[in-house]
């Protein structure tokens, strides 16, 4: 057994008598004269170390008081209660080991979103960035739980590709020895191979849109979690999605509660997020923002703005179905009670926060394909294999698409997407 303790663990049951051993970083520290404050973090909390002359080795006590923020130390000490430190205790040293220690840290206090940017591989480590790493993590195992009970299987589809599931506005092309290939938008079409062997399937992969705009919600890389099922129609997929999403959410309720409340995130609307969703028409919203002023008609896609609208009052998130086929991509299902439109739904988060997952019942009337991939003069040869789909055996059948960072940055309430990813890429920026 490891002879030392994680700070959350030493917090939870202090040990009033007897020794303790933690080990980590240097957050904060301040020395006045005989005795030093340092606050050490480690990745599950922070605690105060007193260190205090006389009761360590001299060369540790100096090694302490020049140790800068950063240094990784390990500690040895005994516990008290000190409600004004962080937690109510502190650990006072009877021996510290400087293991490295760190060069005087570029991030201080109060920094240009552009500094933080360039160091962001010492940002991680912040006490922000820590907490939503964490509540990304249990997003994707509650989502991961809920499959496995639900019996879908997960798979692995290619990412480099050769043919446009969302449009060739967004593609990255790339040399592929002497071809030309993608980086894939999304595995939707791989999945959709993959129900005729395991009927229900989803992956977690990397998804790559060449996205110009500088939004506070587009990432160039992002992480993509696809379903798709056979024998659903649209309105299963929305069950499913509406499902999916509670229990995603339930789960960072019930084990981040302490990263939500670090990030400030008020957790009583997260409470209201549960089975059923509303169902909204797109034509109704459309007639919702004429009344609010918007200038706009049937027939033009949802931006940023009228998303927030629709969702501004909203707590839990909310369906827009039925978009007109101009507005989508050429694979979804018409819908033969409103021809005009297809049957499919976008999931927009509540507050504001917009569309987190795009789905949609497939067509799966062969000619209809094709008769819209001439129409939007498409090139058919890449889509030879997909299209093989609809000749043998096809059925009916749904998935969708949720944007993790997008799911993330609701559940966070953060204010820009970079923020629910390690490492952001976006049009301005692929270093780090
Ligand atoms: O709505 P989208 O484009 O749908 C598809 O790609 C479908 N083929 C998915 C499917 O049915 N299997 O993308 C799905 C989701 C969006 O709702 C959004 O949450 C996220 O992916 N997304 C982005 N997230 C971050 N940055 C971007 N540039 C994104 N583009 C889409
Ligand atoms: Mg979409």
């Amino acid at each position: 057994m490891s002879p030392y303790t994680s700070i959350s663990a030493l917090l939870r049951s202090p040990v009033s008598d007897g020794q303790v051993s933690l080990r980590g970083w240097i957050y904060r520290t301040r020395s006045s004269g005989k005795i030093v404050f340092s606050v050490v973090r480690d990745s599950t909390g922070i605690i105060q170390v007193t260190i205090k002359k006389g009761n360590l080795p001299d060369e540790q006590f100096e090694a302490a008081a020049s140790a800068s923020i950063e240094s990784s130390v390990e500690v040895t000490g005994s516990m008290h209660q000190d409600d004004r430190a962080p937690g109510g205790y502190e650990v006072r040293a009877s021996a510290l080991r400087v293991i490295a220690p760190a060069l005087p840290y570029p991030i201080t206090e109060y920094q240009s979103e552009e500094l933080l940017l360039d160091n962001r591989h010492l940002w991680v480590r912040s006490r922000e960035q820590t907490a939503i790493m964490k509540v990304k993590a249990t997003l994707l195992a509650g989502a991961r739980d809920w499959l496995a009970e639900n019996e879908f299987t997960e798979v692995t589809p290619p990412i480099f590709t050769q043919n446009a599931c969302e449009g060739g506005v967004t593609l990255f092309k790339l040399k592929y020895f002497d071809r030309e290939a993608y980086l894939s938008q999304s595995a939707q079409m791989y999945l959709e191979s993959l129900i005729f062997s395991l009927e229900k399937v989803y992956s977690i992969t990397p998804s790559f849109r060449a996205e110009k705009s500088r939004t506070p919600r587009h990432l160039t890389e992002y992480w993509h979690m696809e379903l798709e099922e056979a024998w659903v129609d649209n309105d299963g997929n929305m069950k499913i999605q509406e499902e999916l999403v509670s229990a995603m959410v339930a789960k960072v309720l019930q084990e981040r509660r302490e990263e939500l409340e670090l990030l400030k995130r008020d957790i009583e609307p997260l409470k209201a997020v549960a089975p059923p969703f509303k169902r909204l028409r797109y034509s109704d919203m459309i007639d919702l923002l004429q009344k609010k002023g918007f200038d706009i008609e049937f027939g033009a896609d949802l931006g940023a703005a009228e998303e927030r609208a629709i969702t501004e009052e909203e707590i839990a998130p909310v369906f827009v179905t039925n978009f007109p086929k101009e507005c989508k991509a050429f694979y979804m299902k018409e819908d033969p009670d409103d021809p005009r439109t297809y049957k499919c739904a976008d999931l927009l988060a509540p507050f504001g926060f917009g569309e987190v997952i795009g789905g949609s019942e497939r067509e799966t009337d062969l000619n209809k394909i094709l008769q819209r991939l001439e129409a939007a003069g498409i090139p058919e040869d890449p889509y030879r294999w997909y299209l093989d789909l609809r000749r043998f055996g096809s059925v009916p059948h749904s998935g969708f698409g949720l944007g993790v960072e997008r799911i993330v940055k609701w559940v966070c309430n953060l204010e820009h997407i970079r923020d629910a990813i390690p490492y952001p890429r976006t049009v301005a920026r692929v270093y780090p």
